[in-house]
């Protein structure tokens, strides 16, 4: 990265890109969001992100939809973006049940748009959010990114192994330099209210009952978000020609030991349905992250059990519990 690049940040409004827009700014960077701010889970958390957790950082913001090539088409010229951090997606694992075509028009048809718009204002370098959920339910642990990915057991994993594979052939054919990042259980402040960690803290607050799914018995290898920040940030400024890498913290942890964390920072006992396994999810997940370390000189820092602090701090100040 130049010290002054103009960035596109996809998805800046949600939980990661608003974090990474905000480092990329502090670094000396002209950040453009391009966020729809669709209300998946409450919009008025996106708009905060933008309001508070940028207040004090001059980006430039369009509401827009990333499959809208017209629209998208106009921001590219208007901005002609030198790097592309590419984090906007229909999220989360279930909700497909409800909308597929939510993930169909984000994730393939929006990178889609993403990719054809990058080549033809020749971008130097997109970065793109891919998932740990192309591992499917994987044979061996801890994942490494050449183990097979070609069993995804949600629609959300198939769109993100897509994503990958359409990344390859625009940059097999244009020489377009792209890094995918799979991250593992991105957590921490100004997170997603869809997910466990989120979801399991505000059920503390207000003593209603949590669904505890593998009857406890899953393992996820959680990252703090500051981590994935500094990966992201590191892939753009390193601009590989081609990668694929795994952001993860390299040490799963039970499920239950997160709940044991949220008990203790919220200083609440949370009340427990155990469930079995939905079809979608996985046991567990466990990165090999030696590759980060080899192509983007990156480790992971914090600890789950200095992260959910800092989370529950968090969501104890934005909703005054
Ligand atoms: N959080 C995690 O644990 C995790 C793990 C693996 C991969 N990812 C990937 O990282 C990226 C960021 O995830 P996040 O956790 O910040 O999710 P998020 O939902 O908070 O952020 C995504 C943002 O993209 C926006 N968006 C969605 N579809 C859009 C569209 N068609 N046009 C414009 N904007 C659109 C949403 O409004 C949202 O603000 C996603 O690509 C996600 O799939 C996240």
């Amino acid at each position: 990265m130049d010290q002054q690049d103009t960035i596109l940040v996809t998805g800046g409004a949600g939980f990661i890109g608003a974090h990474v827009s905000k480092r990329l700014i502090e670094l000396g960077h002209k950040v453009i969001i391009v966020d729809n701010i669709n209300s998946y889970y409450d919009a008025s958390l996106k708009e905060a992100r933008l309001k508070t957790l940028l207040k004090d950082t001059p980006h430039t913001f369009y509401r827009a939809d990333i499959q809208d090539t017209d629209a998208m088409r106009e921001i590219f010229a208007r901005h002609k973006p030198t790097l592309v951090c590419h984090q906007a997606a229909q999220a989360g694992v279930r909700y497909a049940i409800q909308d597929p075509f939510a993930y169909g028009n984000s994730n393939l048809l929006g990178t889609l748009t993403i990719l054809q718009l990058a080549k033809e204002y020749n971008v130097k370098g997109i970065v793109l959010a891919s998932s740990s959920s192309v591992y499917g339910e994987a044979k061996h642990y801890p994942v490494k990114e050449t183990d097979t990915t070609d069993a995804p057991v949600s629609l959300y994993a198939a769109t993100k192994k897509s994503c990958e594979l359409i990344a390859y052939s625009y940059h097999h054919l244009n020489n377009l330099p792209i890094t995918c990042l799979r991250y593992f259980t991105v957590y921490g402040p100004w997170g997603r209210p869809d997910m466990a960690f989120f979801s399991f803290t505000k059920a503390a607050f207000e003593g209603t009952p949590i669904d505890v799914y593998g009857n406890g018995e899953m393992a996820r290898d959680f990252t703090y978000i500051d981590d994935i920040v500094e990966g992201i940030t590191r892939a753009l400024e390193v601009n590989l020609p081609w990668a694929i890498i795994n952001l993860g913290r390299g040490k799963p942890e039970p499920l239950m030991h997160m709940i044991e964390l949220i008990e203790t920072a919220t200083g609440k006992t949370l009340k427990k349905r155990f469930v079995g396994m939905q079809q979608d999810d996985v046991k567990q997940t466990w990165a090999d992250v030696s590759l980060a370390k080899t192509l983007l000189g990156w480790e992971p820092k914090t600890t789950l059990d200095e992260g959910i602090p800092t989370f529950a701090e968090w969501y104890k100040n934005y909703y005054g519990v």
